[in-house]
């Protein structure tokens, strides 16, 4: 059996943009353009006990977005994710007791600590 299952993932994040233009600073403060960003669409994947795996993809693929799903802290819009038993976002306290999520770039962490250390 697999312990961690994600199936149909989707994540879209609303954010307002400032209007371009010389004026966009003003115009700003009164209207907002409103945009969504698909960040995830349809992830699914499982992984079984004892497996190492990478996720690779290029900025923006959503890899981060896809972990803080994994670890709780983001809600996705819509499917399922499932790991050791539990729904990461529902049963947070009881799934972060048993899971970690290290965030950071080359100039943040550590190189030759292992990611249990860090
Ligand atoms: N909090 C947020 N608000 C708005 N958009 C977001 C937010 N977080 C992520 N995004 C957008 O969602 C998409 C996926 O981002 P994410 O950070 O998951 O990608 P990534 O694969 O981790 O990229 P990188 O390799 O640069 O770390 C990108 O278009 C990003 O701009
Ligand atoms: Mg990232």
């Amino acid at each position: 059996m697999s312990q961690i299952e994600l199936q149909g993932i989707g994540k879209t994040f609303r954010i307002s943009k400032r209007p371009e233009g010389r004026m966009g600073v003003l115009k700003g403060a009164f209207v907002r353009e409103a945009k969504t960003i698909a960040a995830l669409k349809d992830i699914s994947f499982s992984i079984k006990e004892g497996e190492l795996v990478g996720y690779i993809g290029p900025n923006g693929a959503g890899k981060s977005t896809t972990v803080k799903i994994m670890g709780g802290i983001l809600t996705p819009d819509e499917g399922d994710c499932t790991i050791l038993g539990r729904t990461p976002w529902k049963n947070r306290q009881a799934h972060v007791s048993r899971i970690g999520v290290v965030f950071g770039q080359r100039s943040q962490l550590w190189w030759d600590l292992p990611v249990t250390d860090t």
